[in-house]
C-alpha cells in the first residue's frame, strides 16, 4: 500500500491552467497494483467483493473489476453504475437497510446474486416481489450482534442501531424465512464496524460472527452456505505509514477454515480506495480573526466532507509554489497554527484545525492525501453552487487521462 503523493511538478501538468487549484487526483495504476496485493493475500474460500459506497466512479470500478470478486453496492443507483462501468458479467450483491419494492425489483432485474436482508418486514416485502416475478432470491440475514464489539471508529453493530436485526430476534426471522417460498437462506451478513484499525481485534471479532452464525444455522438444521463478514479493514489518518495487518487477519481465519466451513466474503471499501488519491487545493487567502490565523482553499467540505465529518486531523502537506502574479505583496502565515477551511459560508467548513505550519501563503497548495475513499462520494457537492473540484484519473490506461471539470469532460490520449 503505498500512499500516492504527487509532485508539484505533476500537479501543475494535470491541472487546468489560469485558475485556482482545485482537483482530486486519483491514481489508478497504484489502486491496481493495491488491490492485487489486498487479494492475493486472501487464502482460497475467501471473496473479496468492493464495497462501492466508499467511491464509486467508473474508473475505479473498471479498475478493479478484474482484481475483486465483485461489487457489493447498497443502492439501486450503485447497481445501475457497476453495469454500466462494468457490465453484466460482473457479480453484485445488495446490501443495506430502508429498502422499497424497487429495490427488490432492480435486484431481480439487474441480475444481482444475492440481497442482504435487515428485517423481518423486509424478508416478506423481498418474498413478495420475488413472487410477483416468479423467481427465488437468494438471502442473507443481516445479524445485529448482541455486543460489546472491538472499538472502530463507526460502530453499526452490537449495541443500538438502526441496522441489521437484533441477534435476539434471529429466530424469529428464520421462522419468517423459512414460510417464504421466494427468498432461498443462503447465511448471515455481519458487517459490524467500520475503519478498525487493530487486525486482532477484528480476526476475533470476525471469529466471533463465524461461530455465532454456525451456532445459528445448527440450531435451525440450515445449511451454512455463506458468512459475510462485511468491511471494515481501517486506514489509519493519523499515522499513514501504519497499515492494517491483513496477513494477520488471514492468518487466524486460516487457522478456523475447515473444509465444511462456509464460504467467507469481505465487502471493503475504506481500504481499497483511500490510497489511491489526493485532493489538492490552492490557498486563495489568509487572514487572522480575533486572534487566530486562518487561511481559505478553493475548496472545502463540499468536496471533501470527510475531515469535517470525522473531526480528525486529515493528513495532509503543503506544496510551496514560488509563483506571484500580483502587483502587491504576498501574504501568508509563518511559524503559528493556522485553522485552513474552505469556501463555504459556514463556520462548519473546516479542513484543518489549529494546526502548526512553519509557512503557508496564497499560492501555496494543501494537498490531502488519502482520499480516494468517502471523500468526493460522501460530500454535498452543490451546496453554494461553488464550481466542482477537477477530478483527474491517473492513468485509465497507460497514456490516457480523463478530466472532469464537473460542466464537461475532455479526454486527452
Ligand atoms: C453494509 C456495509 N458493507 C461494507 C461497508 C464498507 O465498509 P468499509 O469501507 O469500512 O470497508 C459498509 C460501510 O459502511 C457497509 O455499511
Amino acid at each position: 500500500m503505498t500512499t500516492f503523493i504527487p509532485s508539484l511538478e505533476l500537479i501543475e501538468r494535470l491541472v487546468s491552467p489560469g485558475r485556482p487549484v482545485s482537483a482530486f487526483i486519483y491514481d489508478l495504476d497504484g489502486l491496481d497494483r493495491h488491490a492485487r496485493r489486498l487479494v492475493s493475500a486472501l487464502p482460497p474460500g475467501i471473496d473479496f467483493f468492493y464495497a462501492v459506497k466508499a467511491n464509486s466512479d467508473p474508473a475505479i470500478l473498471k479498475t478493479l473489476a478484474p482484481i475483486v470478486a465483485g461489487f457489493e453496492v447498497a443502492s439501486v443507483g450503485e447497481i445501475r453504475k457497476v453495469r454500466e462501468a462494468v457490465g453484466n458479467g460482473a457479480r453484485v450483491i445488495l446490501g443495506g437497510p430502508a429498502r422499497t419494492v424497487s429495490d427488490f425489483e432492480a435486484v431481480v432485474d439487474h441480475g444481482v446474486e444475492r440481497v442482504h436482508i435487515e428485517s423481518i418486514h423486509l424478508l416478506y416485502l423481498a418474498n413478495a416481489v420475488a413472487a410477483l416475478r416468479n423467481t427465488t432470491l437468494p438471502v442473507l440475514l443481516r445479524i445485529n450482534l448482541a455486543g460489546p464489539v472491538p472499538g472502530a471508529t463507526i460502530t453499526m453493530g452490537g449495541q443500538p442501531t438502526q441496522f441489521g436485526i437484533d441477534e435476539s430476534e434471529i429466530d424469529d426471522a428464520l421462522s419468517v424465512l423459512a414460510a417464504c417460498p421466494n427468498l432461498r437462506f443462503e447465511g448471515f451478513h455481519l458487517h459490524t464496524i467500520s475503519n478498525n484499525l487493530d487486525a486482532t481485534a477484528h480476526s476475533i471479532l470476525c471469529l466471533q460472527a463465524l461461530r455465532r452464525a454456525r451456532a445459528i444455522a445448527d440450531r435451525h438444521g440450515l445449511e451454512l452456505d455463506v458468512v459475510n463478514l462485511g468491511g471494515g479493514w481501517g486506514v489509519d489518518y493519523a499515522n499513514v505509514e501504519r497499515l492494517f495487518d491483513v496477513d494477520c487477519l488471514m492468518a487466524a481465519l486460516s487457522n478456523a477454515l475447515e473444509p465444511a466451513s462456509p464460504s467467507i466474503q469481505f465487502e471493503c471499501g475504506r481500504i481499497v480506495a483511500a490510497y489511491c488519491a489526493v485532493y489538492v487545493c490552492e490557498v486563495i487567502d489568509v487572514k487572522t480573526n480575533h486572534g487566530e490565523a486562518f487561511a481559505l482553499l478553493r475548496g472545502g467540505a463540499h468536496h471533501f466532507r470527510l475531515p469535517s465529518a470525522w473531526r480528525h486531523r486529515h493528513p495532509f502537506s503543503v506544496i510551496r509554489r514560488e509563483s506571484w502574479p500580483w502587483a502587491w505583496s504576498r501574504r501568508g502565515h509563518a511559524n503559528r497554527r493556522v485553522t485552513v477551511t474552505g469556501e463555504l459560508c459556514t463556520p462548519k467548513d473546516v479542513l484543518l484545525n489549529s494546526q502548526p505550519f512553519s509557512s503557508l501563503r496564497i499560492g501555496d497548495l494543501v494537498c490531502f492525501l488519502l482520499a480516494g475513499a468517502y471523500g468526493w462520494d460522501i460530500s454535498h457537492h452543490d451546496f453554494l453552487s461553488n464550481a466542482h473540484p477537477e477530478r483527474i484519473f491517473l492513468p485509465v490506461q497507460q497514456h490516457r487521462i480523463r478530466f472532469l471539470t464537473g460542466e464537461n469532460e475532455r479526454i486527452n490520449t
